[in-house]
């Protein structure tokens, strides 16, 4: 049997990078995944690319900022699958820009997106735990909420905020055997961080510095998601797994 046999498995911003790999890897062990990503086209390819693999999965179009949107996500979800075991938060945006030159409407947008995004999707699959005396909420932070960012204090506040939100949500969830962790990437090949370099090549030279001598690949996440969304890490809430090549050792 599957590691994932059977679960109702939700990633948001499974459209590309990082989700896309998390819901093509959890969909190989048994998983059936909504797909909740903005871009309709990406949600859809993914979707196609996992079912065409023998697998199992759902686009819905989703904008996590919206709570309309992402109740409707919750309910197509429920009509379709009946259940949900597990929800990652991996949508999120990072414009770049200095607090000197922010506008408000930028700030806010990554907030809401990132943070409020989190806490609008989490809310509404607790009812469905609750009920099921289970679940995993997985919430993706970023090694910038530790370090900070030169040129993203919103993004980097906005998931300084996620860590703190992940330790609340799994105080309050622990005595419903719900369980809330966190995964911490550091510099990981997708469109999101390349957009803040001048060129690949200075994007790829980040593996200099890097103990392990490479930038990561969104695959690299997918152990540590399989790890929080099974069994094997029932005896796990509140923490947060930092996936950087050893990069920087909290
Ligand atoms: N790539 C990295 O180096 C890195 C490092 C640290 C943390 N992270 C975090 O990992 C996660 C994935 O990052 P990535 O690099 O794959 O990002 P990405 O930009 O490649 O993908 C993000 C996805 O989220 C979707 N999205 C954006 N706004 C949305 C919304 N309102 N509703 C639904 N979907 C929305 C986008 O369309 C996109 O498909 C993010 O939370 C990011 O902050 C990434």
């Amino acid at each position: 049997m599957k590691l994932l046999e059977n679960k109702v498995v939700i990633v948001t911003g499974a459209g590309q990078g990082i989700g896309r790999a998390l819901a093509k890897g959890l969909a190989a062990e048994g998983a059936k995944v909504v797909v909740a990503e903005l871009n309709g086209e990406n949600g859809a390819r993914v979707a196609k690319d996992i079912e065409a693999a023998g697998g199992t999965a759902l686009a819905v179009r989703t904008d996590v900022s919206s709570e309309s949107s992402v109740n409707a996500m919750v309910s197509e979800t429920l009509r379709a699958y009946k259940n949900i075991d597990v929800l990652i938060n991996d949508a999120a945006v990072f414009p770049a820009s200095s607090v000197a030159e922010m506008k408000n409407e930028e700030w806010d947008q990554v907030l809401r997106t990132n943070l409020t995004g989190t806490f609008f999707c989490a809310r509404a699959v607790m009812p469905t735990m609750k009920q099921n005396r289970a679940g995993r909420i997985i919430n993706f932070t970023s090694g910038r909420a530790l370090a900070g960012s030169a040129h993203g204090a919103h993004y980097a506040a906005s998931k300084g905020g996620i860590i703190s939100f992940t330790k609340s949500l799994a105080l309050e969830l622990a005595p419903h055997g719900i369980t809330v962790n966190s995964i911490c990437p550091g510099a990981i090949d997708t469109p999101q961080p390349k957009a803040h370099v001048k060129s690949e090549e200075e994007f790829y030279a980040k593996a200099k510095k890097i103990p392990l001598r490479r930038v990561g690949q969104p695959e690299d996440l997918v152990g540590p998601a399989l790890f929080l969304a099974s069994h094997w890490s029932e005896y796990v809430t509140g923490q947060m797994i930092v996936v950087n090549g050893g990069s920087i050792m909290w």
